[in-house]
């Protein structure tokens, strides 16, 4: 590859780029992209439009302000009056495209659960770890016993990594608190992290993540949690604007189809959008209900049925796809991508970034299994994990594709044709990942 950063004032190299970008009052030219990956519009993507990536060869982008001013050949953009004078930062013929939007993360928890892992391989199933005090409520307990300093420093690290594997904005969930001062620090986090670091973070309260150790002694438990969620917290957590969206995990040892109806409704009453954990481990029939509630997105969907993918279908419910729980859980049944595609269901790919099913924060890694175990195409995986993503998150106007207006947020990858982010496994090949007009991330080196 050739290329690189270069100023046009006459200074060299990374260091010119990173300070007149932080400091921008001028205009950023973004030029010598082989392919500038544009996924056009702000509609999601259904059918055969998952495929169409809206490719420019030899694409540049004209940034200001940290929006994207114009796009286009970079014969076109030169030619522009007001590119004249913009600084330059040439790709080089790497292959860019939009950030990546990883819709579904457990961003804050206190640690791995490597011993976890290793009873898996051995041949415990992950219910039957968390039926013996392991799984969520390991976690729960580990959290609990956190500060908010030590549970910063581990999601900051982990949003360095969620940069430098080419993703610009993250959902994050709590859930691993499950009191009322333990799921209020997770949310606090959440808003500190998207003040203080680059990547935005949308907020999602999951404190219907499981029933705590603590209400699992008496047959009332269940209710009475139930009733400090829809009670004390959603309010709560709505009047102090601390999420947007409102999650439960629907499935055997966690909350039944009717219970997630409830709490639910309740965030819904007070302005928090549902979304829901659906048909995971076993079908409860959550993939429906979140059609029936208008919920942004059902997630995970393993166990849905032809019945379920009809009603996703016809729904503006994104069915979002988490293929590393399988993946990393030794499972051998995926969601049936293929099937929920062809029939128009708006699908998208997260990471679900947690210390139990799925502890990674690479989207390409996901495009990979997406091709090769979901059996979706490198075009569909890359919308599914841009455009589609950002409507899951209600955001697809400002992210999630290029477009006059829309946020300059990037991800370059040292690649000569875009099929070959997903064909690449387990290595990083993003080069570059820019936040609103500015570098957060550079290979070999992290500007922050
Ligand atoms: O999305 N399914 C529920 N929640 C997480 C797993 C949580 C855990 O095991 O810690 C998930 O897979
Ligand atoms: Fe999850």
């Amino acid at each position: 590859m050739r290329g690189g950063l270069r100023c046009i004032s006459g200074c060299a190299g990374w260091s010119c780029l990173r300070h007149n970008t932080r400091d921008l009052p001028t205009s950023l030219l973004i030029t010598g992209a082989s392919q500038l990956l544009t996924l056009g519009g702000c509609d999601p993507r259904r059918g055969a439009a998952l495929a169409h990536l809206g490719i420019i060869q030899d694409g540049a982008l004209l940034v200001g302000d940290g929006l994207i001013r114009a796009l286009g050949t970079r014969r076109t953009l030169e030619a522009l009056p007001e590119a004249r004078g913009a600084k330059i930062l040439d790709l080089g013929g790497r292959v860019a495209l939009p950030g990546f939007v990883d819709s579904h993360t457990h961003l804050i928890h206190a640690a791995s659960r490597a011993e976890e892992y290793e009873m898996k391989i051995a041949g415990r199933s992950y219910e039957e770890i968390a039926r013996k005090g392991g799984g969520i409520l390991n976690s729960v307990k580990k959290l609990r016993a956190a500060t908010s300093e030590a549970l910063k420093r581990r999601a900051r690290q982990a949003l360095a990594q969620f940069a430098a594997y080419g993703t610009t904005t993250i959902e994050a969930k709590s859930g691993y608190g499950l009191d009322v001062a333990s799921e209020l620090k997770i949310l606090r986090l959440h808003k500190e992290l998207a003040a203080d670091q680059p990547l935005d973070i949308v907020s999602t309260f999951l404190g219907a993540h499981i029933v705590p150790r603590e209400y699992r002694e008496s047959p009332t438990g269940a209710k009475r949690y139930i009733r400090l969620l829809t009670e004390k917290l959603i309010p709560e957590v709505a009047q102090a604007k601390l999420a947007e969206y409102c999650d439960v995990f629907c499935d055997r040892g966690a909350f039944t189809r009717e219970q997630a109806k409830q709490i639910l409704e309740a965030g819904k009453r007070h302005g928090l959008a549902p979304r829901l954990h659906a048909e995971q481990l076993t079908r409860r029939g959550a993939a429906q209900l979140a059609v029936e509630l208008g919920a942004a997105s059902c997630d995970h969907l393993e166990q849905v049925n032809s019945s379920d993918i009809a009603a996703l279908a016809k729904s503006e419910t994104v069915a979002t796809l988490l293929p590393g729980c399988d993946f990393h859980l030794g499972l051998e049944h995926y969601a049936p991508a293929r099937k929920l595609i062809d029939s128009g269901a708006i699908v998208a790919l997260a990471t679900d970034y947690n210390p139990g099913t799925s502890p990674t924060v690479s989207m390409p890694m996901i495009l990979s299994l997406a091709c090769t175990q979901l059996r979706m195409t490198p075009a569909e995986a890359i919308t599914a994990a841009t455009i589609n993503a950002a409507y899951a998150l209600g955001r697809e106007r400002h992210i999630g594709s290029l477009g006059v207006g829309k946020f300059a947020d990037l991800a370059v990858f040292e690649v000569a044709d875009y099929r070959e982010i997903p064909y690449y496994f387990g290595m990083n090949t993003c080069w570059l990942t820019i936040k609103r007009g500015v570098v957060v991330h550079a290979a070999n080196k992290t500007a922050h």
